[in-house]
């Protein structure tokens, strides 16, 4: 379970986060909406530790985490996978070198062990048969795909996804948003998206929040967004 409470995030005089208060429930999808600008990836960040409140508390698993060093963060992510808005991979290293990284940098398995391991994962993700390719003979879905096989191959307890969508088109944005729900269903972890695309995170999300002006303006399920009486909610929504 992550809790926020009560956060607050102020960047030159801008005040990004503004007494923000939600709880994220184990093994659920939970979507952070909101415009261009709203906060969601500062809000993503605090909960990864890169990024710390001025005022209020993250709670993780009933652990205060604000004040952990960067130390102890560190330690603390290798449970948790990260999808990085931008996708992030490593244009010197194969598919196969990339989704073995965290394996080679973070345990002591053999090289048999991690060969086994990748090549689970890229069947899981529908990857098969790239394995050799570089990022940049790669489509925008696929390095998503890779992207998205390297932050779950450490069995992380905690999936983060900055606009797992972000730059592709309908099809595939349909696909990766289905991947993302069956990966959370099979590895049973808790996963947390930021998001634009308001169709597809209706598709897989458990709940939803909503933030606006560096607050939460709405959250809930679907059906209960559906029929918020906020007109800003509704428009939002569409
Ligand atoms: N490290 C930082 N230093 C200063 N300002 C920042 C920093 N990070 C974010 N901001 C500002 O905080 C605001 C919210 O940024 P954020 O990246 O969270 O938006 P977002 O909701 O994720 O937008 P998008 O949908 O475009 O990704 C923006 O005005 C941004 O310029
Ligand atoms: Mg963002």
């Amino acid at each position: 379970m992550i809790e926020i409470s009560h956060v607050t995030k102020t960047f030159n005089g801008q005040r990004v986060l503004d007494d923000v208060s939600l709880t994220i429930k184990d093994g659920e999808i939970f979507v952070i909406l909101g415009e261009s600008g709203a906060g969601k990836s500062v809000l993503l960040k605090h909960m990864v530790g890169l990024l710390k409140p001025d005022r209020g508390q993250i709670r993780l698993d009933q652990r205060d985490v604000t004040p952990l060093t960067e130390k102890e963060w560190l330690a603390l992510r290798k449970t948790m996978g990260y999808l990085f808005q931008e996708g992030a991979l490593y244009d010197f290293m194969n598919v196969f070198e990339n989704i073995a990284f965290p394996l080679e940098e973070h345990t002591s398995l053999t090289h048999e062990q991690i060969t086994k391991k990748v090549r689970d994962i890229l069947q899981l993700i529908g990857l098969q048969g790239v394995e050799q390719k570089y990022p940049a003979e790669l489509s925008g879905g696929m390095k998503k795909r890779v992207a998205l096989a390297r932050a779950i191959i450490l069995d992380s307890r905690i999936l983060f996804c900055d606009e797992p969508t972000s730059g592709l088109d309908p099809i595939r944005s349909r696909d990766i948003s289905d991947l993302i729900r069956n990966v959370t269903r099979k590895l049973h972890c808790t996963t947390i998206i930021t998001s634009h695309d308001i169709a597809n995170s209706f598709r897989i999300a458990d709940r939803l929040v909503i933030i606006k002006d560096g607050k939460v303006a709405a959250l809930g399920t679907q059906a209960e967004l559906k029929v918020s009486p906020d007109q800003f909610i509704q428009a939002f929504i569409g």
